[in-house]
């Protein structure tokens, strides 16, 4: 298990991206524990990126539930129904928020979030199971290539989590 994290000296955040995938592969391939392993690609997402808040909130009792995370306290629980959290559960898409103060229903646990970013994951029947969110002090700051990056280290928690 990897047990340092190499993050390249590079502005490109397809490089960064194409480097830690191996890493964040190496390091949840084999290890069973779900919350472990949300702790360690919360951590390496923002270790890797600097971003302002990344973390997890998990399908529990009819909402998304705040799981790990690193970066400042932030709401707890959220509706299916509520915040772009809430709109990637419900149209089982990647949201992304190119400016939080323009998306209607925003849910703004910290003022300092300017632009976000929203993955879901599925469970082996199809049904989303948790999202990834990725929130950002710069507007504009999530692109295609956040997306690619975001949703292949998605594919990865999935495969870990229900692997036989
Ligand atoms: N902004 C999110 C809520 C979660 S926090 O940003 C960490 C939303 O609108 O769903």
């Amino acid at each position: 298990m990897a047990e340092n994290l190499y993050v390249p000296a590079t502005a490109s955040r397809k490089e960064v991206y194409d480097s830690l995938i191996p890493q964040i592969e190496a390091l949840i391939g084999g290890e069973p524990d779900l919350t472990a392993n949300l702790a360690n690609v919360s951590a390496a997402l923002r270790q890797a990126f600097g971003f302002f808040w990344v973390g997890f909130y998990v399908k529990k009792d009819h909402q998304l539930v705040l799981g790990p995370f690193q970066g400042p306290i932030a709401c707890t629980r959220i509706d299916f129904t509520k915040g772009v959290c809430g709109h990637a559960y419900t149209t089982r898409q990647t949201v992304l928020v190119p400016d939080v103060d323009a998306f209607p229903g925003h849910i703004a646990c910290s003022s300092d979030s300017r632009s976000e970013i929203v993955v879901p994951g599925f469970d082996p029947e199809g049904n989303v199971f948790l999202v990834l969110d990725v929130d950002s002090a710069e507007l504009n700051d999530f692109h295609a290539e956040d997306q690619e990056g975001l949703e292949k280290i998605m594919r990865l928690i999935e495969q870990s989590a229900f692997a036989q």
